[in-house]
C-alpha cells in the first residue's frame, strides 16, 4: 500500500528522542507518523533501560533497607524474604503502563503509529516491513532518524551474550533468581546500577573495570573515589585497572580471564552470572543509509551539523544514534529542537547543561564541568563543599552519606559545575542545571531562600561556601 498524501514529518524510532519529536511535531500542526519496530513505544529507555532499571533499583533498595537498616530506626520486622517474580512483575507493570501511555499520547496528539521496520528507498521515501506482515511505503518531506543504540558486544567475539548466564543489561533486568556470584564487566553506569541491584538482593558482586576509576566518563575524580568507597561499604568488590580478556562457560559456571590493564598478571574469576556492560553503540542496521548517502563517523554515529541535519537534505538525526551523551533526556531535548528547526528554522539544546545521574544509593549526579576539566583548561575557580552529615534533614532521616560540591569561576562567581553524592541527588541536580542554564552565580544561589529542613539546604550552603562561608560546616 502506498500512503496517498506525504507526511510533513516521519520519525524512525519510538524511543525518548523519537516519540517526543513525534508529539511535538503533531502539536505544531505537522502531519506526523512514527515508525517503531519493537511492538511497543518508549524505545530502550522505557522497555529495557531507564524505567525497568529504576523499578529494580527502588525495590531492591527497599528490600535491602528492610533487612539491614530498619532496626536502628526502631522498626522490628521478621521473616523478610524476597519474592523475585513479584519484583520482576512490578517492574513489568511500570513498563507496560508507561509504554501504553505513549500510545494514548499519540492518539490524543494525532500521531500515526506505524508498527514496523523502516528502510530508506530515497531521501523522502521509506519502505516499512510491517510487524503484522506485508510492506508499506511512506513518503515524507522531513524524516528524523531516532533509531537509538544497542549493546556493544565484547570486542573480538571473546564473550558471547546468551542473556541467561552471560547477560547484557537486558538480561540483567530479568534474572529469574539471584545469582550467588556475579561478575560485572565494566564499572560504568550500567555496571554500577545493575551491580547494585543484584548485590542488594544477595549476590556477591565483583566489578571489573579497565580504567583506574569507576563511573564512566564525566564523573569528577573526587566524587568517583567517594562513590566507590560507598559502594564498597555495601559489599561490592572492585578490580580497577583490570581488563577482561574472555569468559567461558563450563559446568554451570562462567570463568572470566582478566589481566592487569598494563599487561601481564593474569587471573581467573568464577561467576554464576556475568554482566557485560562495556558501553552502547549507535544502531543503524537495515536503514540503508549508505544507499542514500547519509554519512556515519568511524564510531558508526550518524554525522549531523548543529541543526541536526545529516549529510542528506531533509533528513535529520537525534538521540543515541548520533553524537553526545547517550541519555534519554538529551534525546528528548534534541527531539523538540529538531522539530522546531523543521517548523520555524530555530531550535536549541544547551549541551553544557545536561545532567547525569546514577541511580544507586546514595545517588550520584552532576552537571557542567569537573574540577579536572577546569584545571586542564587553565580556568581559575572556587570550590564550595557541604557534606550531608551537616544537613539537618539528612541527619533526621539517617541518610547522611555524601556531599554537594559546587564549582564557580573565580573572577565572576558564575556556577561552572555541580557534583552531588547523596540522598535524592538526582532530584537536587535540577537546581544545579537551572543555575548553569541561567548563568547564575554562587551568590545568587546562596541568597535564594531554601526551605528548612530540606536536603536542598546542602546545595545552598555549598554555594555559600563557594563565594563566602557556609553556616553549618
Ligand atoms: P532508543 O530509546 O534506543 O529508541 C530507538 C528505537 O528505534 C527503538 O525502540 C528501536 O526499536 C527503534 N528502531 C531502530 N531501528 C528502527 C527501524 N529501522 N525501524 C523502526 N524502528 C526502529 N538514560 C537516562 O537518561 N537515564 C537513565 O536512567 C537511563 N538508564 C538506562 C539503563 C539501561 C539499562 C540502558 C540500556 C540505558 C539507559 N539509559 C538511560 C539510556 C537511554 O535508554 C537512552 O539514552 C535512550 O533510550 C535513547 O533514546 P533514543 O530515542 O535515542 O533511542
Ligand atoms: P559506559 O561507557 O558508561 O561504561 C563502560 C565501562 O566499561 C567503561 O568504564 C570502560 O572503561 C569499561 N570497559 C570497557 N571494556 C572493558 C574491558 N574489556 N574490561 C573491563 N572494563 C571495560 O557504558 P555502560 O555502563 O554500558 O552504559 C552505556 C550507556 O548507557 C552509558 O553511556 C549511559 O549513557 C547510558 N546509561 C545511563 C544511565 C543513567 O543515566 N542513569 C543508566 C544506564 C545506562
Amino acid at each position: 500500500a502506498t500512503a496517498s498524501e506525504p507526511y510533513d514529518t516521519v520519525i524512525i524510532g519510538g524511543g525518548p528522542g523519537g516519540y517526543v519529536a513525534a508529539i511535538k511535531a503533531a502539536q505544531k500542526g505537522l502531519k506526523t507518523a512514527c515508525i517503531e519496530k519493537r511492538g511497543a513505544l518508549g524505545g530502550t529507555c522505557l522497555n529495557v533501560g531507564c524505567i525497568p532499571s529504576k523499578a529494580m533499583l527502588h525495590n531492591s533498595h527497599l528490600y535491602h533497607q528492610t533487612k539491614t537498616d530498619l532496626q536502628r530506626r526502631g522498626i522490628e520486622v521478621s521473616d523478610v524474604s524476597l519474592n523475585i517474580s513479584q519484583m520482576l512483575k512490578a517492574k513489568e507493570d511500570a513498563v507496560t503502563s508507561l509504554t501504553k501511555g505513549i500510545e494514548v499520547l499519540f492518539k490524543q496528539n494525532k500521531v500515526d503509529y506505524i508498527k514496523g521496520t523502516a528502510s530508506f528507498l530515497s531521501p523522502t521515501r521509506l519502505s516499512v516491513q510491517l510487524n503484522e506482515g506485508g510492506e508499506a511505503e511512506v513518503e515524507a518531506k522531513n524524516i528524523i532518524i531516532a533509531t537509538g543504540s544497542d549493546v556493544t558486544p565484547f570486542p573480538g567475539g571473546a564473550i558471547e551474550i546468551d542473556e541467561e548466564q552471560i547477560v547484557s543489561s537486558t538480561g540483567a533486568l530479568s534474572l529469574p533468581q539471584v545469582p550467588e556470584k556475579m561478575v560485572v564487566i565494566g564499572g560504568g553506569v550500567i555496571g554500577l546500577e545493575l551491580g547494585s541491584v543484584w548485590s542488594r538482593l544477595g549476590a556477591q558482586v565483583t566489578v571489573v573495570e579497565f580504567l583506574g576509576a569507576i563511573g564512566g566518563a564525566g564523573l569528577d575524580e573526587e566524587m568517583a573515589k567517594q562513590f566507590q568507597r560507598s559502594l564498597a561499604k555495601q559489599g561490592l568488590k572492585f578490580l580497577l585497572n583490570t581488563k577482561v580478556l574472555s569468559a567461558e562457560k563450563k559446568d554451570g559456571k562462567v570463568y572470566i580471564k582478566t589481566e592487569s590493564a598494563k599487561g601481564g598478571k593474569e587471573d581467573t574469576l568464577e561467576a554464576d552470572v556475568v554482566l557485560v556492560a562495556v558501553g552502547r553503540r549507535p544502531y543503524t542496521e537495515g536503514l540503508n543509509l549508505d544507499k542514500i548517502g547519509v554519512e556515519l563517523d568511524t564510531k558508526g554515529r550518524v554525522v549531523i551539523d548543529d541543526q541536526f541535519n545529516t549529510t542528506i537534505q531533509g533528513i535529520k538525526c537525534i538521540g543515541d544514534v548520533t553524537f553526545g551523551p547517550m541519555l534519554a533526556h538529551k534525546a528528548e531535548e534534541e527531539g523538540i529542537a529538531a522539530v522546531e528547526y523543521i517548523k520555524s528554522g530555530h531550535g536549541h539544546v544547551n549541551y553544557l547543561a545536561i545532567p547525569s545521574v546514577v541511580y544507586t544509593h546514595p545517588e550520584v549526579a552532576w552537571v557542567g564541568k569537573t574540577e579536572q576539566e577546569l584545571k586542564a583548561a587553565g580556568v581559575q575557580y572556587n570550590i564550595g563543599k557541604f557534606p550531608f552529615a551537616a544537613n539537618s534533614r539528612a541527619k533526621t532521616v539517617l541518610d547522611t552519606e555524601g556531599l554537594v560540591k559546587l564549582i564557580s569561576e573565580k573572577e565572576t562567581d558564575r556556577v561552572l559545575g555541580v557534583h552531588i553524592i547523596g540522598p535524592n541527588a538526582g532530584e537536587m541536580i535540577a537546581e544545579g542545571v537551572l543555575a548553569v542554564e541561567y548563568g547564575a552565580s554562587a551568590e545568587d544561589i546562596a541568597r535564594t531562600c531554601h526551605a528548612h529542613p530540606t536536603l536542598s539546604e546542602a546545595f545552598k550552603e555549598a554555594a555559600m561556601a563557594a563565594y563566602d562561608k557556609a553556616i553549618h560546616f
